[in-house]
């Protein structure tokens, strides 16, 4: 069998969706991945996870049999270019954990050839594309941007938007010497995106800080939503008075920030920051917010107490429309509501953990949460379906406005007078 024209490592939700649109513009591609369910998923032509048009893609790459798939890292050396989609998670010592990636290049060594490319698509802190080609460098003696190449090319798509990003996204590429670019730039340029050349510990700062942009976007009207309750104001007028006609405005909405990359990527500033505490701070505010809901729940409730309360929780995928769990929020939620000995009810239409229908989670229930803000629960039929399913006077806990209410902590029959037009 000749060699592929590229191998992918880590067939996630980064790699697979590349491995998948690299076969689909003609390229041989051999997928490696240690995960043996994820591996018969591929074999069968099904997409193991949900992706916008993933499964037409998937239909016909696996009809064209342009993506083999194999357990062995060390086969990827087949290709001439190597790219890596491995998960770089945080320790909780606030520090990039490596280890995969390590095992990964260790996994290689031994079959790297000069000619060898190998790309860093993962999500990796400042320093960590040098420290690659050094390693290589240390290990075997295979001088970086010379007789092999190495570059970061961050994955800079949304979940969900792989398929038309992976064209638009202006794809960044920091190579290692002289050659590494324009090597990674050839492999890309299948796509339609444009190709921004730069240093690597510049691609690798502008990856990790548009994700700390976001989270730190998200945690201002999170620390608002908590401040107007101190102060028993309203946060959506308060949002509204700030935004409205007002050219400095922009102040984003509250609701659950977190995430895969959201919950991490910050760490990989904050393990050398000139500022230590600050990026702390900023993952503190978002992730005290399930906290500061059920506090408010309890508040609110007869006698101060979630104890036997039935809690219908809706959302467990960390954001809207997905069916990605990893990271969310809403667990953290239902974990603190456990807490509480509250009777808790999930309903989620995207995710693969099971949960109860939406009717059943919301019978009886004494306080409804909107943890996702997914398209499902800003329709009437899911107002109409509280209406008559919770108890009279339940209370509705909204922090995406979901449901239209304008009030993040609201009681059921003041939704009731919106049952025919939810919010957006
Ligand atoms: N998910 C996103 O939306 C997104 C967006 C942009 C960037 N990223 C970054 O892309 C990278 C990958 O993220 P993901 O969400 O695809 O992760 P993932 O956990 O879904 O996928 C990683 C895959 O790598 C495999 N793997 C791990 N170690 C391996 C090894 N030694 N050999 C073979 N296979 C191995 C795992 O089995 C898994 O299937 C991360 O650095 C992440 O921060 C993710």
């Amino acid at each position: 069998m000749s060699a592929p024209d590229v191998a992918i490592i880590g067939l996630g939700r980064i790699g697979l969706p590349l491995a998948l649109s690299f076969a689909d513009r003609g390229l041989t591609v051999l997928g490696v991945d240690k995960d043996p369910e994820r591996l018969s998923a591929i074999a069968a032509g099904r997409m193991p996870f949900q992706e916008t048009g993933g499964d037409e893609l998937m239909a016909r790459v696996h009809a064209s049999g342009r993506l083999r798939t194999t357990d062995r890292v060390a086969d990827a050396a087949q290709a001439d270019a190597i790219v890596l989609t491995i998960g770089t998670p945080s320790l909780a010592h606030i520090e990039i954990d490596l280890r995969d990636i390590r095992s990964a290049l260790d996994d290689l060594l031994p079959h790297l050839r000069a000619g060898h490319t190998i790309v860093l698509r993962s999500t990796i802190a400042p320093g960590t594309t040098e420290f690659v080609a050094g390693y290589l460098e240390r290990r075997r003696s295979l001088r970086s941007g010379e007789e092999v190449f190495v570059a970061h090319a961050p994955e800079r798509i949304a979940a969900g938007r792989f398929l038309e990003e992976i064209d638009t996204l202006p794809c960044i590429i920091g190579g290692v010497g002289s050659g590494s670019g324009e090597r990674v730039a050839r492999l890309f340029e299948v796509f339609d995106a444009p190709v921004v050349q730069t240093t690597p510990v510049q691609a690798e700062l502008a990856k990790i800080w548009a994700n700390i942009l976001r989270y730190t976007t998200f945690a201002l009207p999170n620390l608002l939503m908590m401040d107007c309750e101190q102060y028993g104001a309203n946060v959506f007028d308060v949002i509204d008075l700030i935004n409205r006609d007002y050219p400095r405005g922009g102040m984003a909405q509250p609701g659950f920030t977190a995430g895969t990359c959201l919950r991490k990527d910050f760490a990989f500033s904050e393990e050398r920051s000139n500022a230590p505490g600050m990026l702390l701070a900023v993952s503190r505010v978002n992730e005290s917010v399930p906290n500061f809901l059920v506090q408010g729940m309890k508040r609110r409730a007869t006698g101060g107490s979630l104890n036997g309360r039935k809690v219908a929780v809706l959302g467990l995928a960390f954001k809207r429309d997905t069916d990605d769990e990893r990271d969310s929020l809403a667990h953290k939620l239902v974990r603190l509501l456990e807490r509480e000995l509250a009777d808790v009810a999930v309903h989620d239409p995207h995710v693969a953990t099971p949960t109860q229908p939406l009717d059943d989670a919301l019978r009886d229930a004494d306080v409804v949460v909107v943890a996702t803000n997914h398209s499902d629960f800003a329709t009437a039929a899911t107002l109409q379906t509280l209406a008559a399913l919770a108890v009279d006077g339940c209370l509705v806990v909204d922090p995406w406005n979901c449901l239209g209410s304008g009030q993040v902590f609201a009681f059921a029959d003041e939704l009731a007078l919106l049952a025919g037009s939810p919010g957006a």
